[in-house]
């Protein structure tokens, strides 16, 4: 594998969730794979658990991470192609890509959508720029469309809770006050596709998926029906995609509460919103898998820098 940037590079989920399990027993087993090689961790938006746990899971490899908010400090970069650039961009994606492989071993990147230009967010400019400009492996930690290091995430998490073979996983919609990208649902349903779970996807009317990625997965519009018999419940906020990057409505009829989630297990990616997401009685409760979520980012980040060094 040259590149992580999406749940299609993932070839056989099942071995992927069993060599992740393994590197959660033994953390420290590939210490010198990473030796002497540098990860470049760069960040156009704001994280907590992707910055920390993909730093973490280099560690654990052997590897020097080096950070760096560009958005904040480094020049502002162009990233089209023949501009004249007398604006507030400062310097091309040509030369920063560039300079940046020289650096680094790989080279994670974080750049969300515009939630404004579809078209523009659809054709992952940013992530695609730095594929195509750097020398290096490219790891996306969260692009316009995709969040693949948290759907890998949270197939593992799936396997190591289920009770049963086939398990009822929903991904439900839920209120927010802001409007948020598509990528975390996205890559969670292209995940659970790939695995052998009953999938569906509960949302309002006006906030169905891009169709490319949803495919013949049953979409309800009535929560309390998706929710029958569910064993996981994943929670996520998402703007509408056909008013792209629209909210249409923030009413709290599509909370999470834990009498609609019975005996479901709560998943979400964080960070959360309590009582506008999902309500105190939930976050609070062993039903609740967030936390193990969060600490399982480091082993599907572990399992794709791996992969990658194995390959270089
Ligand atoms: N789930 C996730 O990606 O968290 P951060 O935005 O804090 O990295």
């Amino acid at each position: 594998m040259k590149h992580y940037t999406s749940i299609n590079d993932i070839d056989n989920i099942n071995s992927w969730i069993a060599e992740a399990k393994d590197l959660k027993v033994n953390p420290l087993k590939n210490k010198e794979l990473g030796k002497n090689k540098t990860l470049g961790l760069l960040f156009f938006n704001s994280s907590l658990r992707t910055r920390l746990s993909t730093q973490k899971a280099a560690l654990n490899l052997g590897m020097d991470p080096i950070v760096m908010n560009v958005s904040g400090d480094a020049w502002g970069i162009e990233f089209e192609d023949g501009t004249v650039m007398n604006g507030t961009t400062a310097e091309h994606i040509k030369e920063a890509a560039a300079v940046v492989s020289q650096y680094c071993d790989i080279i994670a990147v974080r750049a969300f959508p515009t939630l404004t230009d579809k078209e523009k967010d659809e054709s992952e400019h940013v992530l695609k720029s730095f594929i195509k400009f750097a020398s290096v492996p490219i790891v996306s930690m969260e692009s316009a469309t995709g969040h693949p290091l948290q759907g890998l995430t949270d197939a593992i998490t799936i396997s190591e809770n289920a009770a049963k073979k086939k398990p009822k996983v929903v991904l439900s919609w839920a209120p927010h006050v802001k409007a948020l990208p598509h990528a975390v649902a996205n890559s969670f349903a292209q995940a659970m596709q790939k695995m052998d779970v009953e999938f569906v996807i509960s949302n309002p009317e006006g906030y169905n998926l891009n169709p490319n990625i949803t495919k013949d997965t049953p979409i309800y519009h009535n929560q309390e029906a998706a929710f029958k018999d569910a064993d996981f419940v994943y929670t996520k906020n998402w703007s509408s995609y056909e008013a792209y990057g629209k909210v249409l409505n923030t009413a709290n009829d599509w909370m999470i509460t834990k009498e609609k989630l019975g005996k479901a297990k709560f998943m979400h990616c964080l960070p959360v919103r309590r009582n506008v997401v999902v309500e105190d009685a939930v976050l609070d409760s062993d039903s609740s898998l967030v936390i193990e979520q969060a600490n399982n980012r480091t082993y599907a980040a572990q399992l794709v820098l791996k992969k990658i060094l194995e390959n270089v």
